[in-house]
């Protein structure tokens, strides 16, 4: 099945230091390089290295030419990316030594979709398929409305999380895609065990997808919830591993994988991509996730399955 990925470009501007910067303080960095990033590019182009149909639509920015050039050589179709006199969206990223990140955002051109370049981008793209989002996007709300209305299924990526997530008509989403900091502010609770009995409570029709860092992840879906660890990995850089993990589970999903395969498959890209520098760049081919499965790379992990 085709994803439609109405999502956030940006030029990422990537930041190596020893430790995160505190308030006040002044200091060098490392190095700096530049990425294509943004969460809509980075898992636009996870979804297509694993294999998926996948068209992006955005407005680029004047300075943003690179972007739409990555996204077209990794397999992603960029008909429906327009030109506009704004500047692109940027981030502004530390990474540490220990390869935990933390983002400055810029919305740019990501934040100036309107209705009708939506409109026209959704009936382009036809009644078939799945609606990708993430919240670095205006609009995120009238996208669901108008997407579900057509009969698509709508994924969100409610990354990063604010305010405006609680006023999305979440109802209507036929996958909510949370890591834990996200869950726990969505539902509201304090303890990651909740969230997904919370979520579902609220979002019935609404499967979820809960990313939990070193931890794994797990997936609620019709009455069941599935459960994966983690790969044990040196990590150079996470940048992007949660896109990692978004594409290759949708890939996985809309393909026919089955929940447990699907997990499997977004783990070990994962793992893959926080043994790299930088965003897009990082997530890895389907044939390096299928050689490191048949190659025993990581260790085997098992999924549990535990009725809801
Ligand atoms: O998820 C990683 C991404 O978040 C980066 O590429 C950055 O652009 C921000 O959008």
């Amino acid at each position: 099945m085709k994803i439609l990925n109405l999502g956030s470009l940006n030029i990422d501007y990537v930041y190596r230091v020893d430790k995160f910067l505190l308030p006040g303080e002044t200091k060098s960095s490392i190095s700096m390089n530049t990425h294509c990033g943004g969460k809509g590019l980075n898992q636009s182009i996870a979804a297509a290295k694993a294999g998926n149909e996948v068209y992006h639509a955005a407005y680029l920015g004047k300075n943003g030419e690179m972007l739409k050039q990555a996204m077209a050589d990794n397999g992603v179709n960029v008909d429906m990316i327009k030109d506009h006199e704004e500047t692109s969206g940027h981030a502004i990223i530390q990474v540490d030594d220990n390869g935990q990140n933390c983002i400055l955002l810029y919305g740019g051109t990501n934040q100036c979709l309107t209705k009708e370049f939506i409109d026209d981008v959704l009936d382009k793209f036809g009644n078939e398929g799945l609606v990708l989002l993430q919240n670095e996007t205006n609009l995120v709300g009238y996208i669901i409305d108008k997407a579900s209305e057509k009969g698509l299924q709508v994924a969100l990526n409610a990354a990063p999380m604010n305010d405006k997530v609680l006023e999305y008509p979440l109802e209507k989403l036929s996958w909510l895609i949370v890591n834990e900091v996200e869950g726990r502010q969505i539902a509201g609770c304090d303890d990651d065990n909740y969230i997904i009995d919370v979520l579902n409570q609220r979002y019935p029709k609404c499967n979820i997808l809960l990313t939990l860092g070193s931890r794994g992840a797990c997936c609620y879906a019709d009455g069941e919830l599935h459960t994966i660890g983690c790969h044990k990995v040196d990590v150079v850089d996470t940048t992007a591993a949660g896109d990692t993990f978004t594409g290759y589970f949708l890939y996985g999903m809309l393909n026919g994988c089955g929940i447990d395969e699907s997990l499997q498959l977004a783990t070990t890209a994962s793992a893959i991509c926080v043994g790299k520098n930088g965003a897009a760049d990082s997530v890895p081919l389907k044939s390096e996730v299928d050689a490191a499965l048949a190659e025993g790379k990581f260790d085997k992990l098992s999924v549990t399955v535990e009725k809801k």
